[in-house]
């Protein structure tokens, strides 16, 4: 499918999704968001796709909602259009595992959209930022609850509260991004990671995902309560069979994704 917004190649079982407006440094206007949601759509629905890289072209991964889109909106137009929640979220829903590889910007929606995958690799030139407060608003993307989870408290409260950035350094030290990367090597890594993922058993890798997302959500007794009841119907899978009958005869499994 051609997108205006979107780049959108695959390689064997791994998806690259590249925001695509450069010139605006990826800013998310409502076609890019919608579109966005399209293809994660098609590929949650395609058997073939094991894990998916979400990144940006050019000197962004996204710098943010599109604000010369939204500067126009009254309180009914966001109110009524239900702004964010109709085709944000759909990064945060999807099923399978979703990287997020961040380049360069990733601020405002950017920084959100980056936070609603499952995790971040950034290259040395990645910088973060919820600078929302300097245009009058504050984050509406879930910023300023997935920061504070990621960061704590304190860091997340300044950075909302100055708007400042943090450079890719500093994302790994408060445990923003899972690891950074020289730019050169940022998207050979990410699809070297997704190929392993796209590797596992797919049932396998969804519902550990689902399991690492419910410690979010949850108190920790429910959410180890939910692993362990995942954990138990893993049994039910010919995949874990595979898994530890090869382990047990010395040789690589062989996962029917079954
Ligand atoms: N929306 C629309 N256009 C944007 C944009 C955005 N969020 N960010 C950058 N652009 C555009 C600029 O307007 C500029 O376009 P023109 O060439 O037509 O003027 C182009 O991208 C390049 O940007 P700059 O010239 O500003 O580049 P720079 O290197 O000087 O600065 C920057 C880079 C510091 C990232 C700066 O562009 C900037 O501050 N951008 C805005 C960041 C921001 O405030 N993001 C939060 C948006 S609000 C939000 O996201 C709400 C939410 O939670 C959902």
């Amino acid at each position: 499918m051609a997108y205006e917004t979107l780049l959108v190649e695959t390689d064997g079982p791994v998806g690259v999704i590249t925001l695509n407006r450069p010139d605006a440094l990826n800013a998310l206007n409502d076609k890019l968001v919608t579109e966005l949601g399209q293809q994660l759509d098609a590929w949650e629905r395609d058997p073939a796709i094991g894990c998916v890289i979400l990144t940006g072209a050019g000197r962004a991964f996204a710098a943010g909602a599109d604000i010369k889109e939204m500067r126009v909106q009254s309180y009914m137009d966001a109110y009524g259009n239900d702004f964010i929640t109709r085709n944000w979220e759909r990064a945060a829903s999807f099923r399978k595992p979703l990287i997020a590889a961040v380049n360069g910007f990733a601020l405002g929606g950017g920084c959100e959209l980056a936070m609603m995958c499952d995790f971040i690799l950034a290259s040395e030139a990645a910088k973060f930022g919820q600078p929302e407060i300097n245009l009058g608003v504050m984050p509406g993307a879930g910023g300023t609850q997935r920061l504070t989870r990621f960061v704590g408290k304190s860091k997340a409260m300044e950075m909302c509260l100055t708007g400042r950035m943090m450079d890719a350094a500093e994302a790994e030290r408060s445990g923003l991004v899972s690891r950074v990367l020289p730019a050169d090597k940022l998207i050979d890594e990410a699809k070297a990671v997704a190929q392993k993922i796209a590797s596992q058993s797919r049932p396998i890798a969804m519902m550990t995902k689902e399991s690492v997302n419910a410690s979010y959500e949850t108190m920790l007794r429910q959410g180890v309560m939910f692993e362990r009841r995942l954990f138990h119907s893993m049994f039910a899978t010919d995949d874990q069979k595979e898994g530890m009958a090869a382990f047990v005869e010395k040789r690589p499994a062989k996962f029917s994704n079954k």
